[in-house]
């Protein structure tokens, strides 16, 4: 994917198409996304979009779709369950990152700024090369290590405390808005878990059936995994599903400690 590779920070060097609203379209919103066309001359680049909205629905993802069905086809970005589950139409909108499924367009008063997840390569228009986001998740190992048999006839049981304390990490859907949204990863993304992939890992770490917990910990114990996070806190705010990961990361470090008395 190297020659893909541009940050969507970079800076925006053409003024982009004006594609304008239907004569008579009575309310009308205007989206302004980034284009980067790895085939394409004018990259980056801003088009604007005249939207609609009398026949668009309200979601930020209706305008994405309805452009690109209706007004421009070359645009391009990622969704799929439209009910902010899979995590894969997550991307910048006016300023903040989120899952454009679930942010209606009402929020954001005068234009709409659509950007891809910042600080990551782009593939094309608003779609981010994850692949090393994807990495550092299997990094940490994100499933069940148990060094005692199953038992034969049911599942491995949690009493509801237990349960209680994965519910909530376990519901993060890998979407990215916490680890783009980041500066400690944004700066040393390559070394520097980011809080996605810890909070995944302190989700196996706190697991009651797992016990690979001191190698786990091993593993995140180098200056750059685990230590970059400096509690800025971006991270735990840019969650859609109002996760913590900074709190999760504080814990796993909190953990760290107390092992090493
Ligand atoms: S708390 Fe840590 S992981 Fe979260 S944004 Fe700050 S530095 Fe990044
Ligand atoms: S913690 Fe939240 S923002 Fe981060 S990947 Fe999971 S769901 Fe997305
Ligand atoms: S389309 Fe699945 S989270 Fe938005």
């Amino acid at each position: 994917m190297a020659e893909f590779r541009l940050p969507a920070n970079s800076r925006v060097n053409s003024q982009g198409k004006v594609f304008k609203a239907p004569a008579g379209a009575k309310h009308v919103r205007t989206f302004k996304i980034y284009r980067y066309d790895p085939h394409g001359e004018e990259n980056p680049r801003v088009d604007t979009y005249e939207v609609d909205m009398d026949a668009c629905g309200p979601m930020v993802l209706d305008a994405l779709i309805k452009i690109k069905n209706e007004i421009d086809p070359t645009l391009t970005f990622r969704r799929s369950c439209r009910e902010g589950i899979c995590g894969s139409c997550a991307m910048n909108i006016d300023g903040t990152n989120t899952l454009a499924c679930i942010k209606s367009s009402k929020e954001i008063s005068g234009e709409v700024r659509i950007n891809p997840l910042p600080h990551m390569p782009v593939v094309k228009d608003l779609v981010p090369d994850l692949t090393q986001f994807y990495a550092q998740y299997a990094s940490i190992k994100p499933w069940l290590q148990s060094r005692t048999p199953a038992p034969p006839d049911r599942e491995r049981l949690q009493s509801p405390a237990e349960q209680e304390k994965i519910d909530r990490p376990s519901a993060c859907i890998l979407c990215a808005c916490c680890s783009t949204s980041c500066p400690s990863y944004w700066w040393n993304g390559d070394r520097y878990l980011g809080p996605a992939a810890l909070l995944a890992a302190y989700r196996w770490i706190i697991d009651s059936r797992d016990d690979a917990t001191g190698e786990r910990l091993d593993a995140l114990e180098d200056p750059f995994r685990l230590y970059r996070c400096h509690t800025i806190m971006n991270c735990t705010e840019a969650c859609p599903k109002d996760l913590n990961p900074a709190k999760a990361i504080a814990d796993i470090k909190k953990m760290m400690a107390e092992r090493q008395h």
